[in-house]
């Protein structure tokens, strides 16, 4: 099994390419039947989702807005437990379908946030929407509409995903290797 070393750890091969476009794809086909008649605007989270949009918005079947926004929680390894917004959502986010696309859902603490940052600007509605979830982790009580994979409670870099801020261009998602 392939392994790489990212900065002081081991991590091997988790999802391969293929299975990641697989699931990709499947998350496009329920948002275009979903959003069909509408306009909705999609809201990745800087950075981690930067390779998941970009894909998942080539498969989806209509022309979407895109607007990033940008909110940062974790440091190395694990959660700060505060929420720092660095990029807020559009003003034109107001009286539209808002989209939020992140690249992993674990205790739900930052889309929280970022929920209750997006109602202020009063949106006609708001989808979640996620590449990971860690429902193991997940303490949090709003619905994540959207799933490409359920995973357990496991740290995983690539397709996006870093670790402090590193191992994010892989086009496989690794795990870390605890026999290492
Ligand atoms: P939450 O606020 O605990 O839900 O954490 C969400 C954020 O933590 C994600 O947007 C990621 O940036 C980061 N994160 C959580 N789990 C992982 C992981 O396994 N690998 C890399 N980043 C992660
Ligand atoms: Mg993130």
């Amino acid at each position: 099994m392939e392994k790489i070393q990212v900065k002081d750890r081991i991590f091997k091969v988790y999802m391969p390419e293929s299975e990641i476009q697989k699931c990709v794809k499947a998350v496009a086909d329920k948002i275009s039947h979903d959003y069909k008649h509408r306009k909705p605007i999609l809201c990745p989270v800087l950075t981690g989702s930067y390779l998941f949009v970009a894909d998942l918005t080539r498969y989806i079947e209509f022309d979407a807005e895109v607007s990033f926004v940008r909110y940062s929680s974790y440091d190395g390894m694990s959660s700060t437990g505060k929420v720092k917004k660095i990029l807020g959502f559009p003003e034109k986010c107001k009286g539209r379908d808002v989209i939020i696309v992140e690249d992993i859902v674990d205790s739900g603490l930052s889309m929280k946030f970022m929920i209750e940052e997006l109602k202020k600007l009063e949106p006609a509605s708001i989808a979640i929407c996620t590449f990971f979830y860690k429902p193991g982790n997940f303490k949090e009580d709003f619905k994540v509409d959207y799933v490409g994979k359920e995973i357990p409670n496991d740290f995983i870099v690539g397709y996006g995903l870093d670790y402090d801020g590193v191992g994010r261009t892989y086009r496989d998602v690794y795990v870390v290797d605890d026999n290492e």
